[in-house]
């Protein structure tokens, strides 16, 4: 069986003194956003594509991996059906119009999700634009579209269990490699937008020792200078993964050290 290239953060320690490996975003905010300007909700949407494309030059910039964005989450169905249409558009739209600059910038595109309710022209626009970038390694960059944790969880111990002799199969170890995520290192750092202070379903087994960062600032109005607060709010965490701090002082830079 495939093993995934990357031991869990629960089990191993990322080296100290690093930036974040990989951020995770919940962009949240837009539709307040445009509602303060006495806008549809959906022009806080077009907006907040802008932030999408500073952020992941930020990321280039701040030597940040991998970058993962959740669009849309399996219950955002239960908006209005004229937003979730605008949604799919605008996705499609930005795909077509921005796929050319991101393979330019060696930037490694991926969605993770249940694609399975999207349209057939809109899955092959995001195979054929996962196609075109696989080689790219400057960042790796994640779109989470009809993600939700949960779901992720089960359809990994979905296939976990197609492929088992028996229940001592099921591991940790033997369920990971399923994970949507299993590409990168778990998130080191998770961003959340809009004043929230909530998962929403978003990566549940991933965030497991993820260091949490809630900010009031909308996804529109999010820029260079609120990513480089919350990249310095992260630098300032001690992250002990069930250690001491004594202990982490006497063992500077142990990189992927087993737990016992
Ligand atoms: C986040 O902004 C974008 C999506 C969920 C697609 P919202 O649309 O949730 O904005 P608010 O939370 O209503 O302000
Ligand atoms: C979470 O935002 C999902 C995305 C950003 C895509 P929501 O605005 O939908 O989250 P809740 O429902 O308020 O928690
Ligand atoms: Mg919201």
């Amino acid at each position: 069986m495939a093993t995934s290239k990357f031991t869990s953060s629960t089990r191993s320690i990322p080296e100290r003194d690093d930036g974040p490996r990989h951020v995770a975003i919940i962009m949240d905010g837009n539709g307040r956003w445009a509602r303060k300007r006495f806008l549809p909700r959906v022009a806080g949407h077009v907006r907040g594509v802008e932030t999408v494309r500073t952020i992941i030059r930020c990321s280039i910039e701040r030597k940040v991996s991998h970058l993962t964005l959740f669009a849309f989450s399996s219950e955002n169905w239960r908006r209005p059906a004229e937003e979730v249409s605008f949604l799919m558009q605008l996705f499609m739209r930005s795909l077509k119009k921005e796929i050319e600059r991101i393979h330019e910038n060696d930037i490694r595109f991926r969605v993770i999700g249940d694609l399975s309710r999207f349209d057939a022209s809109l899955v092959s626009m995001i195979r054929d634009a996962e196609r075109l970038t696989e080689n790219n390694t400057r960042l790796n960059l994640t779109i989470a579209a009809n993600y939700g944790g949960r779901w992720d969880i089960l359809q990994a111990v979905n296939k976990l269990v197609a492929t088992s002799g028996s229940v001592e199969d099921i591991t940790e170890e033997a369920l990971e490699p399923h994970l949507s995520m299993a590409f990168a290192p778990e998130p080191d750092l998770f961003i959340r937008t809009g004043g929230e202070k909530r998962i929403s379903n978003f990566l549940l087994w991933q965030l497991a020792y993820t260091e949490l960062y809630f900010t009031d600032t909308l996804w529109p109005d999010f820029g260079d200078t609120a990513f480089d607060t919350a990249l310095a709010s992260y630098g300032k965490r001690e992250r002990r993964f069930g250690r001491t701090s004594e202990q982490l002082e006497g063992s500077a830079g142990d990189e992927g050290e087993a737990l016992a």
